[in-house]
C-alpha cells in the first residue's frame, strides 16, 4: 500500500513507520544539519522524535511529513506541521518546520515542500501557523520569508540558555 499522503512537483510527502528510524537517525546525527540545534540526536532521542511524528499524525491529522524525492525515491528529510505545547515563551500552537539532508540543500526543495504544506494546512483549517528559528539560521529564515511568513518577535528560548544559539525569531502566517 502506498505511504504517500500528497505530492508536490518533485516531492512525495509520506507518513512515518518505525522502519524509518535509521534514515531519521542519519539525518539527526549529521553535524551540518544540526548546526543550529544544541546537539545532534542519539538513537533514543531520535526514537522519541519518530514516535512524536507518528503520534502527531494520529492525534491531529498532520505532522512533519517524511519527504521522498519522486524521481528516485530517496529520503530527503521532513517538512510539515507539528502541534507544539508547553513552550515556556510561546503560546500552544501549530508550527511549520523543515530538516533536509545536506545533499538536497539549495535546490528549492524546502521552499517547495513548505509551500505545499501551507496548502495542506489551509485545507485542514489550521489558522495561525508559527515558525521558530535561531537568528543565525539564514537558510531557514529565507524559507520563512519566501513562503510569505511575517516576522513577529525576537526572544530568548530558556532551553537554549548557555548554548550560544539565542536569540530566536518567531515568524507567523494566517492560513
Ligand atoms: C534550512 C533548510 C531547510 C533550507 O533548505 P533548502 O532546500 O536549501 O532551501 P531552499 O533551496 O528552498 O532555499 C530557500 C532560500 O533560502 C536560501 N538559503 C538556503 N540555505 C541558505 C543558507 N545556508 N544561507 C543563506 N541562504 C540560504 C536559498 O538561497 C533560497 O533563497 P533564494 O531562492 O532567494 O536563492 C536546510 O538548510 C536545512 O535542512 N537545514 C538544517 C535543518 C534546519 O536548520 N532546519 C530549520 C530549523 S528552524
Amino acid at each position: 500500500m502506498s505511504r504517500i499522503i500528497f505530492e508536490s512537483d518533485r516531492l512525495a510527502f509520506t507518513s512515518w513507520k518505525q522502519e524509518d528510524l535509521e534514515d531519521l537517525l542519519d539525518l539527526c546525527q549529521d553535524d551540518q544539519v544540526m548546526r543550529h540545534f544544541p546537539s545532534t540526536l542519539d538513537r533514543s532521542a531520535t526514537q522519541v522524535l519518530l514516535d512524536r511524528l507518528i503520534k502527531n499524525y494520529q492525534d491531529h491529522g498532520y505532522t512533519y511529513y517524511r519527504l521522498q524525492r519522486k524521481e528516485d525515491g530517496d529520503f530527503l528529510g521532513f517538512c510539515g506541521m507539528l502541534y507544539q505545547s508547553g513552550h515556556s515563551v510561546l503560546e500552544d500552537n501549530t508550527d511549520i518546520g523543515w530538516r533536509l539532508v545536506s545533499s538536497a540543500w539549495r535546490q528549492g526543495y524546502a521552499t517547495e515542500a513548505a509551500r505545499r504544506c501551507l496548502e495542506i494546512g489551509a485545507d485542514l483549517e489550521l489558522g495561525l501557523i508559527d515558525a521558530v528559528t535561531v537568528r543565525d539560521n539564514l537558510g531557514s529564515i529565507a524559507v520563512m520569508k519566501k513562503i510569505g511568513m511575517h516576522f513577529v518577535k525576537e526572544f530568548d528560548n530558556p532551553k537554549l540558555a548557555g548554548s550560544g544559539l539565542n536569540p530566536c525569531l518567531l515568524y507567523q502566517i494566517e492560513l
